[in-house]
């Protein structure tokens, strides 16, 4: 019988500190109303200074430990997908696998911006279907205000703070747990959404830093247009081949860059509203942690049965962009 990788527990953490339009307005030209129409964002979540995305992880993940009772000696291996590294090296998830205890457990960072956490999973959840590994964290941890201008009212109305974690482990009957996911790149999206500075390309320097070198950019007019076209794509694609249909999902966690582009995927997947997970409202886009905080927020309030369809899609930088199809399995 053939074995699938499954999630069997979720945790997040989202910082206490709310930033409100509201707040926003006194910062930029900008009002709550246009924030509200353009994006379907009200407030997002500010991590305080000192703390990186490291420790938001280790947060998530404790949720998890607590949750199952597991001893973190028992993880395997910690996958963390970020763009919002607490350093250039050491890697977050090393940072992650000290905080927590694990031990036992080899850690990597995966970056596909927006679309990190469903790379992430995928790749994960090879390591778990080959039989290598039993217990896998995989872990969606953003610190976006630490790369937001915040004089720059294109952008810095969007981002916000989070993370979000799942462990992964086998299931023997592959009817349950990651069934599919489709991932695709195209690196002609570099032009219209980046950080220049602080790679290897532009070292940081007193010209980086006067140049705003240092802050994410997005020609967002332009960005919109294939993320709205790209994330309903993909999960349209992923339902054909597995000859499903909206009305077979349980939930639709789509990443959380603007309620106009979730709104656009769900009404080409004929979704009803209450399938469709939407939590940009209160915190806006945190990257890689928005579909795993998605996913927290639907099994801790709304609760999941086993067998319920869940379909994942999201789009970012690079460009980037995926699909992932999972069933329930506890
Ligand atoms: N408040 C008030 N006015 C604003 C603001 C603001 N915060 N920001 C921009 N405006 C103005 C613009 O200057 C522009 O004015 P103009 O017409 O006089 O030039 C007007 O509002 C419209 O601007 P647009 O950029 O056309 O607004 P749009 O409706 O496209 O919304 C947004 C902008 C929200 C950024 C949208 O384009 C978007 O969501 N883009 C996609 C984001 C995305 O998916 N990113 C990928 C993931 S991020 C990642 O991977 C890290």
């Amino acid at each position: 019988m053939d074995r699938n990788a499954a999630i069997t527990g979720v945790g997040h953490f989202a910082p206490e500190k709310v930033l409100t339009n509201h707040d926003l307005e006194k910062m930029v030209d900008t009002s709550d109303e246009w924030i509200r129409t353009r994006t379907g964002i009200r407030e997002r979540r500010i991590l305080e200074n000192g703390k990186g995305s490291s420790f938001m992880g280790g947060k998530a993940v404790e949720m998890i430990l607590k949750e199952k009772n597991i001893d973190p000696e028992e993880i395997d291996m910690i996958v963390v997908a970020t763009v919002t590294p607490d350093m250039m090296f050491p890697n977050t998830a090393c940072l992650i696998q000290e905080q927590i205890g694990a031990k036992n457990a080899w850690a990597m960072d995966v970056n596909g911006a927006c679309t990190g956490y469903i790379y992430a999973l995928a790749t994960a959840a090879q390591f778990v279907e080959s039989g290598k590994y039993k217990k896998v964290l995989v872990i969606g941890s953003d610190k976006m205000t630490a790369i937001t201008d915040y004089t720059d009212r294109n952008n810095c109305v969007l981002f916000g703070d989070a993370a979000a974690a799942v462990l992964l482990e086998p299931v023997e009957d592959d009817q349950y747990g990651i069934l599919d996911f489709i991932l695709k790149s195209n690196g002609k999206g570099k032009d219209q959404l980046y950080m220049l500075g602080g790679g290897s390309l532009n070292p940081a320097s007193h010209e980086t830093v006067d140049k705003k070198m240092h802050y994410l950019y997005q020609d967002g007019r332009s960005v919109f247009k294939f993320a709205v076209v790209g994330m309903a794509d993909i999960a349209e694609e992923i339902l054909v081949k597995n000859n499903l249909t909206g009305e077979d999902i349980a939930y639709f966690i789509p990443h959380q860059a603007n309620f106009r582009i979730i709104d656009a995927a769900a009404k080409r997947l004929k979704l009803d509203s209450s399938k469709v997970v939407v939590n940009i409202d209160r915190y806006g886009n945190t990257t890689a942690a928005t579909i795993p905080l998605g996913l927290s927020e639907v099994y801790h309030n709304n609760g999941l049965k086993k067998g319920d369809y869940i379909l994942m899609s999201a789009f970012g930088a690079g460009f980037t962009w995926g699909s992932l199809l999972l069933r329930w399995a506890i």
